[in-house]
């Protein structure tokens, strides 16, 4: 029965047995967490024998006779080079392997920007242009969010929709003000919703006409290939797309293997027009004399092909997507029907977005830490941590055992009940 059409007197009934549940589960002190997407111990495994591969002195020197082990190869290996671009659908040549982290690559990206202007000659800083603003996808990533914050722009919040973000609104904001200097997406099994962007969205983005010239489009690809139904969905390449407008220098293409090999050890990536990866090359090689290229071998001997690392994304697949099957049949059978939750089905990626009555995440979040449960804080996947409907919870399935989920999952379920009669009575 919908909690709405209730009467007064049945719901504070409905809360005197949530209230004793809940203080039954207090007394048993948990110390859960579906706070943020890491990788559970058994999928940190499948990586283990990557340690091993470098064995011999043979085995650290690259195919163009660079000895790994020494300086050299700003830009990646070749292997390495070629492996993304298999995994991306880019040329090597438009490409650059970084280092572990492709959260850095973006920072820079942005810093650079903001110090020196985009690749274009002459092109005037972003920091000297006055107040910049970036658009934000919300719900969206919360470190996404908090690097264009730091850099002092002002956040616009852009509503996310089944297909990817509201393209009508990103047109008119981008067409009509010069100040807006770029946009943040995460185009398949997006984080949190795990939304699949559209080949009509892709194309509206590869199309844009902004006012800025030097408008920049940080699409971050973390979840290319993150499939958890042995299906992985297929995209237009942005890259290629935005070339049948002109507008290929406006895109940033962004990877890296933290949820393929290691978190935190992976190998990372960005991609450009060949003008822009040239460009960024140059600022490249004050910055650093090159990445870590052992560990872009050890990728590259470990995988060996796109068809490599596609295998082991099924091995991911089997240890988490129960995990994800458990949460969603937890929340049909808790929550259903109901009406005060919705949340998503993804298809890949590491999160479920569960949208909860209005007005209650906080209060939802705050009672899991009362019991012991650290989810990722309500308020993260818009920009400045506000959500303007305190609705949005960010759940986290893939570290917990499938037994600690679960609990966590009901305890979970039961404040969300709780917050809403609290809110209703
Ligand atoms: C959308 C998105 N981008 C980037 C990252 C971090 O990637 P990296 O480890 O390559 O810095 C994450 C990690 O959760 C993510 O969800």
């Amino acid at each position: 029965m919908e909690y709405t059409l209730l009467s007064k007197e049945q719901l504070l009934e409905e809360k005197l047995l949530l209230d004793k549940k809940y203080e039954e589960l207090k007394s048993k002190k948990l110390n859960l967490n579906m706070a943020r997407g890491i990788l559970a111990k058994e999928q940190l495994d499948l990586t283990q024998d990557m340690l091993s591969v470098l064995k011999t002195k043979e085995d650290c020197i690259t195919e163009v006779g660079t000895d790994c082990r020494n300086y050299g190869l700003l830009d990646g290996i070749p292997g390495a080079k070629r492996l993304f671009s298999e995994i991306l659908g880019i040329p090597s040549e438009c490409l650059i392997i970084g280092g572990n982290s492709s959260l850095n690559l973006m920072y820079d990206t942005i810093a650079r920007n903001m110090i020196f202007g985009v690749e274009e000659e002459g092109s005037t800083p972003w920091a000297a242009q006055g107040k910049i603003k970036f658009l934000c996808p919300s719900p969206g990533y919360d470190r996404h969010f908090s690097i264009t914050a730091k850099m002092g722009m002002e956040l616009i919040p852009v509503d996310m929709k089944e297909d990817g973000p509201d393209m009508d609104q990103i047109e008119t904001l981008v067409e009509n003000d010069e100040s807006i200097k770029g946009i943040w997406c995460v185009p398949k099994y997006s984080n949190p919703t795990g939304v699949i962007f559209s080949d009509e969205v892709i194309r509206r983005f590869a199309s844009l006409k902004p006012k800025a010239k030097d408008f920049r489009i940080f699409w971050d690809d973390a979840y290319t290939i993150h499939f958890l139904y042995n299906d992985l969905a297929s995209q237009p390449c942005l890259l290629e797309e935005a070339k049948k407008y002109g507008n290929e220098n406006m895109v940033y293409i962004f990877t890296s293997t933290s949820k393929i090999s290691f978190p935190g050890s992976g190998v990372s990536v960005i991609a450009s027009s060949k003008h822009n990866i040239e460009a960024i090359k140059k600022h490249m090689s004050v910055q650093t004399i090159g990445h870590d290229k052992l560990n872009q071998m050890r990728h590259v001997k470990f995988f060996g092909s796109k068809e490599g690392v596609i295998e082991q994304m099924k091995r991911h697949a089997e240890i988490i997507a129960p995990k994800f099957k458990l949460v969603d049949e937890i929340f049909e059978r808790e929550l259903s029907g109901l009406g005060i939750a919705k949340w998503s089905k993804p298809e890949g990626g590491y999160f479920i977005s569960l949208d909860t009555m209005e007005g209650t995440a906080k209060r939802v979040y705050e009672m899991m830490c009362d019991l012991g449960v650290n989810l990722t804080p309500a308020g993260a996947t818009f920009p400045y941590g506000k959500d303007p409907r305190d609705c949005n919870l960010r759940i986290a399935p893939t570290f917990p055992p499938l037994s600690e989920l679960e609990q966590a999952c009901e305890a979970l379920c039961l404040c969300v009940k709780l917050a809403a009669i609290e809110k209703l009575a």
